[in-house]
């Protein structure tokens, strides 16, 4: 008698089972995948570079400041930033009798140099055997970042093209010092970053 009950339930359970399998379902369907639309048009929104860059600034990341020119070239700025004052700075125009020296404490090298006006500072600091960060060298990314103590970037350097940093940040004091002219004495952090 208990094997028949058994072989009954082990059939019901069987049959039960069967039916489930082929049966339809709820007809719930997964959503498609956006995601990739979704980088295509933020990646959309950040200026190309045209140089392998580890350290730009990743999609999303914004920083650029508004109105500025993607792919843009040399001496193309921002509309209303400070960056308008460094458009056409040309150190290669800079007469000799108009040189200025200036003396650039390097905070994490430990060291003083005399910087002339007409002298970039990330190669400044490359002829001292420092291993500068950078990667464009074009004023394009922000690889080369530096922060000046004192204040306002405007204050201590003219940048000969900047697509990357805003008017806020170099209130902050931060320059790139691939594209950095000094006009000024001051102390400068290398490797720091907005
Ligand atoms: S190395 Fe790219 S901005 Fe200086």
């Amino acid at each position: 008698m208990v094997d028949v009950l058994g072989v009954a339930l082990g059939a019901v359970l069987t049959l039960v089972a069967v039916a489930m399998h082929y049966s339809k379902g709820t007809g719930w369907e997964a959503n498609d995948d956006i995601s990739q639309e979704v980088i295509e048009k933020r990646a959309a929104t950040v200026p190309e570079t045209e140089f392998p860059e580890p350290m730009n600034r990743s999609i999303g990341g914004g920083g650029a400041p508004a109105g500025a020119v993607a792919g843009g070239t040399e001496g193309e700025l921002a509309e209303g930033g400070e960056e308008e004052e460094d458009a056409g700075f040309d150190p290669d125009a800079i007469d000799d009798d108009e040189v200025e020296v200036y003396e650039i404490e390097f905070a994490k090298e430990g060291e003083t140099i005399e910087i002339a006006n007409n002298e970039n500072i990330l190669d400044m600091g490359e002829e001292e055997g420092w291993d500068m960060p950078y990667a464009c060298r074009e004023g394009s990314c922000l690889s080369c970042a530096g922060h000046i103590e004192e204040g306002p970037a405007q204050d201590y350097i003219q940048h000969s093209n900047n697509d990357t940093l805003n008017e806020d940040e170099m209130e902050q004091g931060y320059c790139l010092t691939c594209t950095a002219y000094p006009t000024s004495d001051f102390t400068l952090e290398t490797g720091e970053q907005p």
